[in-house]
């Protein structure tokens, strides 16, 4: 039985997944790098230091580490200047519903996103108080697809891993999830996230009666 839901950010709650893809465009445009939306989808869940090997390797570029700190150090001032200018209309929309309808039927609801900068982001979203526990890059060593951000989560809420429900946009948190023994549900398109549990378009096209019927 499922006692506790856990949401990855980027691009489960907000649609800041876009505003890491134009980040690392505008990145890999200065570096003479093609980068399209197809591509981005490997970067998606992983680390900030991870994306930039990525993108270095689609070029076949070989930098120091010193020159790619300053690279994602760069990447990362231009997202932090997206989200600045992001409103609180852009969490999805039915979000904050979703949230307080799981909570009112007894289930715990966990935050685990692999950025540096959830805390940020939910804070100018004014959505803290949604979580009962919220874990995020500054804690974790591993980034997904390495289940420790999900496992120190389930640790937090004092809930058994096989309990919890994960919500991911990315292929590497569907993985993560997987190897941390938790059902996952996919938002997004099943040809990227086949492996979850159920694949839907929208976080809140998900209900308690979903919850019910499938878990
Ligand atoms: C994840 C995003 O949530 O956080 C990735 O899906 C991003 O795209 C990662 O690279 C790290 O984010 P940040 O804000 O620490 O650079
Ligand atoms: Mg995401």
């Amino acid at each position: 039985m499922i006692k506790a839901v856990i949401f990855d950010l980027d691009g489960v709650l907000v649609d800041t997944a876009h505003y890491h893809f134009l980040a690392w465009q505008r990145l890999a445009s200065e570096l003479g790098i093609e980068f399209t939306e197809k591509e981005n989808e490997q970067l998606k869940g992983v680390s900030r230091m991870r994306s930039l090997e990525i993108i270095l390797d689609m070029g076949n570029l070989q930098l120091s580490q010193e020159e790619r700190n300053k690279l994602a150090d760069k990447k990362n001032k231009w997202f932090v200047q997206y989200i600045n200018q992001m409103k609180a209309t852009e969490l999805f929309p039915g979000v904050h519903e979703l949230i307080t309808s799981l909570r009112q039927n007894g289930l715990k609801v966990a935050l685990a996103s692999s950025s540096k900068n959830a805390d940020t982001v939910l804070t100018l979203l004014g959505i803290k108080e949604l979580f009962d526990v919220i874990v995020d890059g500054t804690m974790i060593v591993h980034t997904k697809p390495d289940p420790e951000i999900f496992l120190l989560a389930a640790k937090k809420l004092n809930i058994l891993p096989s309990q919890c429900l994960v919500f991911e946009d990315a292929e590497a948190g569907i993985q993560a999830a997987l190897a941390a023994g938790m059902k996952s549900v996919g938002v997004g398109s099943p040809a990227q996230l086949g492996k979850a549990n159920l694949v839907l378009s929208r976080v809140t096209d998900f209900d308690t009666s979903t919850l019910k019927k499938k878990f």
